[in-house]
């Protein structure tokens, strides 16, 4: 049985693009996959807070001396690396905001980018402790950033694809809705694009 983890994080529940990418490709996938189960992590209904105090004092504490608010904090990271080990697809859908990643979706990062848990120092480097799990991105912009001069501005997807990497997370594909501010035949035509490499993806 595979399982899939969705993760979304667009504020815009009704009409974003990401969110609707990301549903097009796990239908396709279930479809596809019978007995597949999923599970959606929504960080804008169900949000995770910033790393604040409690997670930070927790992950520096010796196990006997935390705090009960340091426990809970830990606990909440614990049970979202949880998540991450117990799917086999990962579904990440990533609006870009100001140039890079809704803040919702940073404080997820935030709690899974952990020290000797998905990630360790040795002295030939740092080694990701996450493998053997497909994950697929799908991006949503207003402007273009996998080419042209806005290039070096994508601190979205290039941000999430740098952090899975570090975390052993290698096998990742990227579909991209962008220039979505560009006009309604841009975007009409890269929702179209996103949604059909989303359900060959899928097949
Ligand atoms: C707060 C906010 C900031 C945004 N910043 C950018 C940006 O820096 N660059 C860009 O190309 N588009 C930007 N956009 C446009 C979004 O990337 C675009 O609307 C995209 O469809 C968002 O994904 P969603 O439809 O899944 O919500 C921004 C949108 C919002 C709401």
């Amino acid at each position: 049985m595979v399982q899939v983890l969705s993760i979304q994080s667009s504020p815009n529940l009704a009409g974003s693009i990401s969110r609707e990418i990301s549903k097009t490709f796990v239908e396709n996938f279930v479809a596809h996959h019978p007995g597949t189960t999923v599970v959606t992590r929504d960080l804008v209904t169900n949000p995770v807070p910033h790393l604040g105090v409690d997670l930070l004092g927790g992950l520096f504490s010796p196990p006997d001396q935390l705090t009960p608010a340091q426990r809970d904090a830990l606990a909440l990271s614990d049970a979202l690396i949880a998540e991450i080990e117990a799917a086999d697809v990962i579904v990440i859908g990533v609006p870009m905001h100001n140039f890079g990643i809704p803040s919702t979706l940073k404080a997820w990062v935030d709690h899974i980018t952990r020290a000797n848990k998905t990630f360790r120092y040795t002295e030939a480097g740092p080694v990701g402790l996450l493998s053997n799990k497909k994950v697929y991105l799908f991006g949503a912009s207003g402007g273009v950033y996998s080419e042209g001069p806005y290039q070096a501005y994508d601190h979205a997807i290039t941000f999430v694809q740098g952090v899975l990497g570090f975390l052993g997370l290698t096998d990742v594909s990227v579909v991209r809705a962008e220039g979505l501010a560009l006009g309604p035949d841009v975007a009409t035509k890269a929702t179209a694009g996103a949604r059909a490499a989303a359900e060959k993806l899928a097949a």
